[in-house]
């Protein structure tokens, strides 16, 4: 058998755009018809049907839910012809369903691969998340520091004042006190309704003048920006947050002892991997899906950790074949 990362290498780089951009067209026929559940369903058949045309033995290790609970695409679901690799998958076929309901911006259809082993098996609960683009020292952020002293590290480390700092916040009840308190030290706070994926992404892009991204969201989402960062470069640590004994049972089910572990961003994602979206609605990483006289455009992004390589995809797909 050939070696995962051959594989990755050679054939699945370009072959998960059309994975996600399969996604994207199918969510982009409900953006805006304020149907969450008929929008998702479409991704994910979509991205099920296009995964399982791909020559690998792929195994999805983040995904629907459990089994119980989603019938297409739940984690230890396999994907692929069987032949080939093994391979773990991450996906989110649309991050952002009330974005997409609602046509706001920043909803994606998102992928991320990895040998087996690579991505850790986060269970569907919520994530502490802190995450700054490339070029800061090692160890700028760390979640046992308050708000104020991260914001200060990272406004030392780029030679700039706490006020110069713009943080990214899910905008949430929960966020309350995280918001007052850098609102406080003079920061920007771009608040965001949905799509921490992208929040997190937009660390590591300088045009979207965001320094840093604070706050609670879904720790499937937290691994898939792992991937991302991993391939562009950047910083993040992630700590598990538990409402309840159920949740803690579903993350010791799927191997997690150290329930209170802050995670590195290798041990979110590591070694080589693939992160492949495709722009639902128009966002700060991609342009959505447009449907033209007799043609849908899309737009993706897909990029590998070994390589530090990212593709820009601006795709045609023609109404009529
Ligand atoms: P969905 O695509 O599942 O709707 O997730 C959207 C999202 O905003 C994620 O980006 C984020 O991690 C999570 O929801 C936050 O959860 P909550 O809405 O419960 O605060």
């Amino acid at each position: 058998m050939p070696q995962a990362s051959k594989v990755l290498d050679r054939v699945l780089v370009l072959e998960m755009v059309r994975v996600t951009e399969a996604a994207a067209i199918a969510a982009s026929q409900l953006t805006g018809r304020g149907d969450e559940k008929a929008a998702d369903a479409a991704a994910v058949e979509a991205m099920r049907a296009a995964l399982n045309e791909l020559d690998m033995d792929g195994t999805v290790v983040i995904g629907e839910g459990e089994r119980d609970e989603a019938p297409m695409l739940y984690i230890g679901e396999k994907v692929g012809t069987g032949q080939g690799p093994a391979i773990d998958i991450a996906l989110d076929p649309l991050e952002g369903t009330t974005i997409c309901a609602k046509s706001g911006p920043n909803s994606l259809a998102v992928l991320a691969i990895a040998e087996a082993g690579g991505l850790l098996n986060a269970p569907d609960v919520y994530m502490d998340k802190l995450a700054v683009g490339p070029g800061l020292p090692a160890g700028v952020i760390d979640l046992d520091r308050t708000p104020t002293q991260n914001v200060e590290a990272i406004a030392a480390a780029k030679g700039v004042r706490a006020q110069d700092i713009v943080a990214c916040v899910l905008d949430r009840p929960r966020h309350e006190a995280l918001i007052a308190e850098l609102r406080a030290l003079g920061c920007g706070v771009v608040l965001i309704g949905d799509g921490d994926v992208a929040g997190v992404i937009a660390t590591s892009d300088p045009d979207t003048t965001i320094d840093v991204y604070m706050g609670s969201g879904g720790a499937p989402e937290g691994v898939l920006a792992c991937a991302a960062l991993r391939c562009v470069g950047g910083q993040f640590k992630g700590r598990l947050l538990f409402r309840n004994d159920d949740e803690r049972a579903r993350a010791r089910k799927w191997g997690i002892e150290d329930l209170d572990r802050q995670y590195d961003l290798k041990e979110l994602a590591k070694g080589d991997c693939i992160f492949a979206a495709t722009g639902v609605t128009d966002g700060s990483l991609l342009e959505g899906v447009k449907r033209r006289r007799d043609k849908m455009t899309t737009e993706s992004v897909v990029m590998r950790a070994s390589s530090g390589t990212v593709r820009w995809v601006k795709g045609e797909h023609r109404l009529e074949r």
